[in-house]
């Protein structure tokens, strides 16, 4: 596939601030293929196949939808990528916490797969203190993260961890 892009990660689960990467990424590139990871470092709350169907619900309505494919790898991240074969691997950066573990995996990936480039895009700003870490840590602690996730996203996650949802109230000067 010409000018694709591969968004690699956990995605347990998915959030806004991966969709709007994703969109972001689809101005550079004619199709984004999100690679949700058989098998992350960390356990992951959602089994593979959840987060592939909240990923896929998320994009159902998606105006880009149609130039999105979700799939799944298990091993090397960059076999994976010559088997498509595409010409970048997508990743966000939010804060200069990301950096360092950004750099160390794309500089691995350049080490054992020299063709393929990482492209590194900023998170839009609504988005840059979001991760599925927090969200989760959040929903287990009776927070409200409507606006933070797609709906399906927040279902599964109040199913989940037994989300009596305390109100989502947006004050003044909130973020
Ligand atoms: O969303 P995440 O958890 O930051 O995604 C990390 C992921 C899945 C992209 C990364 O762990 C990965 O590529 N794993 C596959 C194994 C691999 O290729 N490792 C070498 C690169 S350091």
């Amino acid at each position: 596939m010409h000018n694709t892009a591969v968004y690699p990660g956990s995605f347990d689960p998915i959030t806004n601030g991966h969709l709007d990467l994703l969109e972001r990424g689809l101005k550079i590139f004619d199709h984004v293929i999100i690679a949700t990871a058989a098998n992350p470092g960390k356990t992951p709350l959602f089994t593979l196949e959840e987060r592939v169907e909240m990923i896929k619900t998320a994009l159902e309505s998606h105006p880009l939808g149609n130039r999105v494919q979700v799939d799944v790898f298990d091993g090397l991240l960059v076999d994976y990528v010559r088997k498509i074969p595409a010409r970048a691997i997508l990743r966000g950066l939010r804060a200069i916490s990301d950096f360092e573990y950004e750099f160390q995996m794309a500089l691995m990936n350049r080490k054992l797969c020299p063709e393929v480039e990482t492209l590194f895009i900023m998170t839009g700003m609504r988005w840059i203190y979001i991760s599925s870490r927090i969200i989760k840590e959040v929903v287990m602690s009776g927070g409200c993260v409507s606006g933070l996730v797609p709906e399906i996203v927040e279902a599964r996650l109040a199913e989940r961890l037994g989300g009596v949802h305390k109100t989502f109230t947006d004050p003044p000067g909130a973020v």
